[in-house]
């Protein structure tokens, strides 16, 4: 496990202009088969890839010792050799494709412009095929060596309060209407084998929020409204019916980065009243070209005794060097009565 202790002594804010500091040398202990008191893990949330990924994401991500890799899709465009990539990285994983990986497939829109011939072959099918049981969409996968379970939301959602695509859900998964798609959630998660259940999503739930920068609030016109996903609300909610402990859900769609207005970014992060972190992870680009180096950003997530202790978001280098980490949130230390700090702004 990557330990808790790691980014203890840092501020609220690291800039750019702190010392970089390396996490390759981190020790890992031995797995473990159950989660116990005092254990925690590590976890990158991988954010919109849109075609942005190399060999110096696997470098960095094996160099900063995470546990567990969780990717929120939009990949690319039906981007198969992204996805072909990110389905080889040697390490615990769990992906959801985003409503970019059927570009070409799941709208009338998409399907006119399609640069391939979708009669000959299906780059949808493909892709799932490559991530195999990694895959988390309407889906779940144990992690044992962690003790959770990580269940994933409707694959391949463009998010809001309409059932959109009705064709390519009704052909695909036999699905109808949100009601349907909550039931198949739920039983992904019912199927779990593990009490602590991380959920993930391409778009997050509704009820985070209805203005423009809430984690997702529309922010093109007409600006504001909840375009989160109703069904995985709703899943949420008997998830946890059912005892089952949801302490994160990670999700993309929504970037920070907004489009009317650049004077501030999107909220990242929500805590519910039952302590559940809401992590939007959509940082994008997340590759940028520094002026020293080339920089891929993650958010990582530190899980302590099946709560997030920290959930942060690092720039780093392809030799897992930190150059800057915004620290979105930090669970209070339970002497005191201090809400939960949160930075809004990203780097
Ligand atoms: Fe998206």
């Amino acid at each position: 496990m990557a330990s808790g202790h790691l980014f203890n002594s840092d501020s609220l804010n690291e800039g750019n202009g702190d010392r970089p500091t390396s996490l390759s040398q981190t020790a890992k202990p031995a797995a473990r088969q159950e989660q116990a008191s005092g254990q925690s893990c590590t976890i990158a949330v991988v954010g919109d890839v849109h075609d942005q990924w190399n060999a110096g994401d696997q470098r960095a991500l094996q160099r900063l010792g995470v546990d567990l890799v969780l990717l929120v899709g939009d990949f690319g465009n039906e981007s198969v050799d992204i996805v072909r990539a990110i389905a080889s990285l040697p390490l615990p994983k769990a992906a959801i494709l985003g409503n970019h990986d059927a570009w070409y497939t799941a709208t009338g829109w998409g399907r006119s412009k399609c640069p391939y011939d979708r009669k000959r072959e299906d780059r949808v099918q493909q892709q799932l095929n490559l991530l195999g049981e990694a895959h988390v969409g309407y889906s779940k996968l144990d992690f044992p060596q962690l003790g959770l379970t990580v269940v994933g939301g409707r694959p391949f959602t463009w998010g809001g309060a309409d059932w959109k695509n009705d064709d390519f859900y009704r052909d695909r998964y036999g699905v109808n209407n949100f009601e349907e798609s909550t039931q198949r959630i739920v039983n992904a998660a019912l199927s779990s084998e593990y009490s602590t259940v991380l959920m993930i999503g391409h778009c997050g739930p509704s009820g985070l929020g209805d203005l423009p920068e809430d984690p997702c609030g529309k922010d093109w016109h007409p600006i504001g409204g909840d375009h989160g996903d109703p069904d995985l609300e709703q899943a949420i909610a008997r998830i946890r019916q059912a005892g089952k402990q949801i302490p994160l859900v990670a999700f993309g769609h929504m970037h920070h980065s907004l489009r009317h207005t650049k004077t501030q970014l999107r909220r990242p992060i929500h805590l519910d009243t039952e302590g559940t972190l809401y992590l939007n992870a959509a940082s994008v680009p997340r590759i940028i070209e520094a002026e020293e180096d080339t920089l891929h950003n993650f958010s990582l997530v530190t899980l302590q005794d099946g709560e997030v202790w920290q959930a942060a978001l690092v720039w780093v280098s392809e030799e897992g060097t930190v150059y800057s980490k915004q620290v979105f949130y930090q669970k209070p230390l339970a002497t005191t009565e201090a809400e939960p700090q949160t930075v809004s702004s990203v780097v």
